[in-house]
């Protein structure tokens, strides 16, 4: 039974104003009993790493963010690969995509690191975390195009109803977060409630997106229930229910 909760995407290392010996065991006693940590850019991938070796429930996705897409050089990959072949903790691939949100001067070179980081992916054979920030539809053709058979998550899904039925049917799983409890998320709510529960997934993308009643506070993993809770009630299900299939969808792609 699993009757705990997984926080699929949450940036721990940037936690600044609290303790991360506070943070894991503020998880713990809420039920969240594993965490995973993507990477931004390289100079992430040390600490990171440092954090999952120790502490044995924490594991971590490595790689570079596409507004850091500028930061990519010729050993970038040669690193990931290395660290990724030889550390048991990296589970990932991520956090990787498109961000046409910020700078969009660059969204040539950031198609290029999001397709070379797919490959890098499926030569691992490893699961990779899509991070889509107004860029839906060249994220979908790039991820339909050049994935060859890694599993695909895509975090703090924020597209359409409409949208999550495609990736569904191309068999990605989504990561709902903190926004699914806004007031005014009402796409979020619909999909929460319209996505297959084996497709879905949890996270937090701690320090962001802090769920309510929480807004304006740091987040941290332990706020998972209170999403979870927000799914279930949309969904007209018990928050086991989601806790369950949920830690199941996580396990099973990452392997944990
Ligand atoms: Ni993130």
């Amino acid at each position: 039974m699993q009757n705990y909760f997984i926080d699929t995407h949450s940036h721990i290392d940037m936690i600044e104003d609290i303790e991360l010996e506070t943070i894991i065991k503020n998880a713990n006693e809420n039920g969240i009993k594993k965490i995973i940590i993507p990477s931004a850019d390289e100079s992430s991938f040390e600490p990171v790493l440092k954090i999952c070796e120790k502490y044995e429930n924490v594991f971590c996705m490595l790689g570079v963010f596409p507004q850091e897409a500028q930061k990519w050089n010729e050993k970038t990959a040669d690193t990931i690969l290395t660290l990724a072949k030889n550390n048991r903790k990296v589970i990932g691939i991520g956090e990787i995509g498109l961000d046409y949100y910020w700078d969009t001067s660059f969204v040539e070179l950031q198609k290029d690191i999001f397709i070379k980081q797919i490959e890098i992916a499926n030569e691992l054979n490893l699961p990779f975390a899509v991070h889509d920030r107004e860029a839906h539809k060249d994220t979908f053709d790039i991820i339909t195009r050049y994935n060859k058979g890694s599993d695909v998550l895509l975090h703090c899904f924020s597209g359409s109803v409409e949208f999550a039925r495609e990736c569904i049917k191309e068999g990605f799983y989504l990561a709902l977060g903190g926004v699914v409890t806004f007031k005014n998320a009402k796409k979020m709510k619909e999909v929460a409630m319209d996505i297959p529960l084996d497709r879905l997934m949890l996270e937090t993308d701690a320090p962001y997106l802090t769920p309510v009643p929480h807004r304006g506070k740091t987040n941290e993993p332990k706020y998972i229930p209170l999403i979870a809770q927000e799914i279930a009630n949309l969904r007209g299900i018990e928050v086991e229910e989601v806790a369950k299939q949920t830690t199941l969808n996580a396990e099973k792609v990452f392997k944990i």
